[in-house]
Parts: C-alpha cells; sequence; structure tokens
C-alpha cells in the first residue's frame, strides 16, 4: 500500500476506485448550495453529496422523505457550478425511483441533465436492484447506500445502529457484493458495526464510504453543517465537530443587532 498522494485535478468514479487501490483515504461531505459547495471545493474533499439530507438541513423537515426531485435538482444545479475538482453525487429522493425502474431511470436521467451532477445515489439493497441496474445500463454511475437507509425510517421506526443481528448483517453483505456486481462504483454505509462496515470493505473491490461505520472502511462522509457545528441539536456519537458555528454564528449577528440597535453600525466609513 502506498502512502504518496496522488493529485487529481478532477476526481471521477475511476479515481475513487484507484485510491481505495492506493490506500487512499476518501473524504466525502455533503453540499446543498453554491457558496457552500466552493468552500468544500476549495478543501479539497474529493466527493461532494448533494444528499436528501437537505430535506432535514435546508427545508427544516423531521425526515429526508418530504424533498421532491425538483427541490434535489435545485440544490444539486447550485452544487455543480461550484464543483471544480469534486465528484459531485445527488441522492435520488424518497419516491423517484422506488416503484419502478423505468420511473428511476426517468429520474436520474432528470438529475443527470438539470443539474449536470455527476452521478446519483440510491438508498437499499435486493428491493430496488431493476433500478440501478437500468440506471447503469444508461451510462448513469450509481452509489449504493446500505445499512440504517434514512429514506426508511419508517420502517426501522428509529435512528439506532442497524445489522447488529446476524440475520440483518448477512443481508446487508449480500447487497453489498450484489451492488458490486451489477456496477455501482461505490457504497455508504451508514451506522453499523464499525467490524462489519471493515468486513465489507475488504470484501469489496469498490470504495466503501462510512458514515458511524468506523475507521476500518475506504472513507468517510458527514453533513457539512454537522461537522461546522450549525446543527447543534443533533449529537450522533460517529459526529467528529471541527467548530461550534451555532454558537459563533449566533453571537456574530447578536453584535450586528446591537450595533443597529446602538446606531454604531454603519460609521461614516461604511457609509458614501
Ligand atoms: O443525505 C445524506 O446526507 C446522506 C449521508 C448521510 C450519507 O445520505
Amino acid at each position: 500500500m502506498s502512502t504518496a498522494k496522488k493529485e487529481y485535478k478532477r476526481v471521477t468514479v475511476k479515481s475513487l476506485v484507484e485510491m481505495k487501490q492506493n490506500g487512499e483515504k476518501i473524504s466525502m461531505l455533503t453540499a446543498y448550495d453554491y457558496s457552500m459547495a466552493k468552500i468544500v471545493d476549495s478543501a479539497s474533499v474529493d466527493v461532494i453529496l448533494v444528499g436528501d439530507s437537505a430535506s432535514n438541513v435546508m427545508a427544516g423537515h423531521e425526515t429526508t422523505l418530504p424533498i421532491t426531485l425538483d427541490q434535489m435538482i435545485y440544490h444539486a444545479s447550485s452544487v455543480v457550478k461550484a464543483a471544480k475538482r469534486a465528484l459531485v453525487v445527488v441522492d435520488i429522493p424518497f419516491g423517484s425511483y422506488q416503484s419502478d425502474s423505468k420511473g428511476a431511470l426517468r429520474s436520474a436521467i432528470r438529475i443527470m441533465k438539470e443539474s449536470g451532477g455527476h452521478a446519483v445515489k440510491v438508498e437499499g439493497g435486493l428491493e430496488i436492484k431493476d433500478s440501478v441496474k437500468r440506471i447503469i445500463q444508461a451510462g448513469i454511475p450509481v452509489m449504493g447506500h446500505l445499512g440504517l437507509t434514512p429514506q426508511s425510517i419508517y420502517k426501522f421506526g428509529t435512528y439506532t445502529v442497524r445489522a447488529k443481528e446476524e440475520a440483518e448483517a448477512k443481508k446487508l453483505k449480500e447487497d453489498a457484493k450484489m451492488l458490486e456486481k451489477i456496477g455501482c462504483f461505490g457504497v455508504v454505509l451508514e451506522k453499523i458495526p464499525a467490524q462489519l462496515a471493515k468486513e465489507v470493505a475488504e470484501s469489496l473491490t469498490i470504495p466503501v464510504i462510512g458514515i458511524g461505520a468506523g475507521g476500518g472502511v475506504d472513507g468517510q462522509v458527514l453533513v457539512v453543517h454537522d461537522l461546522l457545528g450549525m446543527t447543534h441539536e443533533f449529537n450522533p456519537r460517529f459526529l467528529r465537530r471541527y467548530m461550534n458555528l451555532y454558537d459563533e454564528m449566533g453571537a456574530a449577528i447578536g453584535n450586528y443587532v446591537g450595533d443597529v440597535k446602538s446606531r454604531s453600525f454603519p460609521s461614516e466609513d461604511e457609509s458614501y
């Protein structure tokens, strides 16, 4: 395994497989708008995920279910404009790929044509195999997502760790193998035991990106607002906060309000 880092001017699905082969960990972060995506891309994040977590983070919904295909396309097209280096992966939202494979392909095509995204991500295994196959056959790169799949939250009932039981772990391993076999370029594993995630990563040639899946996988993904501490009420064990922007932004905005009220803003220098 080489530790030398190859420079990528533009990250592609092929680069990610190469990173796995070279033992280079893959960094992935969400972004939903142009300004955030510009910062994320400039910081050399390999993959920007336009996640359907936009439903929670941007729109304030309790789950990822309500966000629509049109809204995902809006977010993705803003992100694509900012991403000069990163691969942009776009979630196909709930209800836009589960009913039949033709509908799934139509949704994926809309995302690719209307947003300019580079790949799509879908949640699930065997249940959505035909949809995934059809999308890949059309030349669209697909990333899988197994483990805690938030679009199925009402089936699970809670956001607790998945695949702790043998039967669910076995299905997850089979689903991951199947997704690789039919041509997915990568898989996200969310909130599952670290040992299971490591075994899956070691059994696949495609990259496995974890969120709450330990360090034995090929890369990590987080929601950027969580990493920056903007969503202070969300505190899962897997989250490492690099800033406390909720408090810092609140204090800055509070200072602005104080300056306006006290008439110290704008000053003469800030006026024409
Ligand atoms: O929507 C999202 O942000 C995601 C990540 C949590 C992997 O799917």
